[in-house]
C-alpha cells in the first residue's frame, strides 16, 4: 500500500502545498480536507480555533488513517501544533511563515549591494490577521530575522480573493491598491513571505504586478520535509490516489474539486460525517 498523507486547511489554501507534494512525491496518496464550515480561520479567536482544529484533525485522522498529517494552514500551525502533536501518533508537519528563508535571501542581496548585511534588509510578512499577531510569529522573527526590518500585513481580503480565484476563476480586482503602498513605504520591500497558504495561489498575479519583489512561500520546503519522513517511492510505484473532503454539508467546494481533478482522478469526494465534529455548528 502506498503511504498516504492528509493535507488540512480551512479552505483552498492548502492546495498550494498539495500541488508541491504531488509534484515531488507523486507516489503518495493524498487526502485533502478543508474545514470550509469554519472558514475563514484568520478572523477567529484562539479560543475558537484551538478546539476546532484539534477536533476536526483528530477526527479526520481517526477516519482516514493517514501516515502523516500536514497542517497546510499557517493560522492553525502557529497556534495548535504542539497540541496536535501531543494528541496524534503520526508525524505532523506544520506550515509556518518562511521568515528564515526570506531573511537569509534578503541579507544575501543586501550584502551584495551594500557590503553591509543589515542596511537595506527589508522583508515583508503577508499573512492572515491572526498569524501576523501570533507569539509564534514574533519568535520566528526574533530568532531568524534579527538582522532585518520586518514589516507585517494581515490581509483577510487576499484570503477571500484566492478563494474566488480558485472557485470562480475571478481575478482579484484591487490587488494593486491593497498592497502597493505597504510594499513601497517607508522603504521598498525586497522579499515578501507569503505566510498564508492561500497566497501562493495568487503568485502569478503578484509577480506580474511587482516583478522586483521576491515572493517566498513554504510549499517546496514542506514537500522536501515530507520526503524525509516517508519512505521514498520509485517511478514503478505509479501515482497515489487523490481524495477531497470538506466539513460544510451545504457547501460542496467545486473549485477545490476541479483543482484536484486537474492533478489526477479523484477516488473519493465527500463531506465527512457531520457527527465526527463536535463543534459543527459553532460558526454557522
Ligand atoms: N490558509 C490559511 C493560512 O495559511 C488561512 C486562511 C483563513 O482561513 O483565514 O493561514
Amino acid at each position: 500500500m502506498k503511504p498516504s498523507v492528509l493535507i488540512f486547511d480551512s479552505g483552498v489554501g492548502g492546495l498550494s502545498i498539495l500541488s508541491e507534494v504531488r509534484q515531488l512525491l507523486p507516489h503518495l496518496s493524498l487526502h485533502y480536507l478543508m474545514d470550509n464550515e469554519a472558514f475563514p480561520y484568520g478572523l477567529k479567536t484562539d479560543e475558537e480555533l484551538i478546539p476546532r482544529v484539534l477536533q476536526v484533525c483528530t477526527s479526520a485522522v481517526r477516519e482516514l488513517k493517514p501516515d502523516l498529517l500536514i497542517i497546510a494552514c499557517n493560522t492553525a500551525s502557529t497556534l495548535a501544533l504542539p497540541q496536535l502533536r501531543q494528541q496524534l501518533d503520526i508525524p505532523v508537519v506544520g506550515v509556518v511563515p518562511a521568515i528564515k528563508v526570506a531573511a537569509a535571501l534578503a541579507a544575501e542581496q543586501a550584502a551584495e549591494q551594500t557590503d553591509n548585511t543589515t542596511a537595506g534588509c527589508h522583508i515583508g510578512l503577508l499573512a492572515t490577521p491572526a498569524t501576523v499577531n501570533r507569539t509564534y510569529t514574533d519568535d520566528l522573527i526574533r530568532d531568524f530575522a534579527g538582522h532585518c526590518n520586518v514589516r507585517r500585513f494581515g490581509s483577510k481580503e487576499l484570503v477571500q480573493w484566492a478563494e474566488d480565484w480558485i472557485t470562480h476563476q475571478q481575478p482579484p480586482q484591487d490587488l494593486f491598491t491593497h498592497l502597493d503602498q505597504w510594499l513601497r513605504q517607508p522603504e521598498p520591500l525586497t522579499h515578501v513571505v507569503l505566510g498564508c497558504t492561500h497566497f501562493p495561489l495568487l503568485k502569478a498575479q503578484l509577480q506580474q504586478l511587482w516583478p522586483n519583489v521576491c515572493w517566498v512561500d513554504s510549499g517546496a520546503a514542506i514537500a522536501r520535509r515530507v520526503a524525509d519522513l516517508l519512505p521514498a517511492g520509485t517511478a514503478a510505484d505509479g501515482n497515489g490516489f487523490l481524495q477531497c473532503f470538506w466539513t460544510d454539508i451545504a457547501k460542496e467546494p467545486g473549485g477545490a474539486i476541479r483543482y484536484l481533478e486537474a492533478l489526477g482522478q479523484l477516488s473519493r469526494c465527500a463531506v465527512l460525517p457531520a457527527d465526527n465534529f463536535l463543534y459543527k455548528n459553532q460558526f454557522v
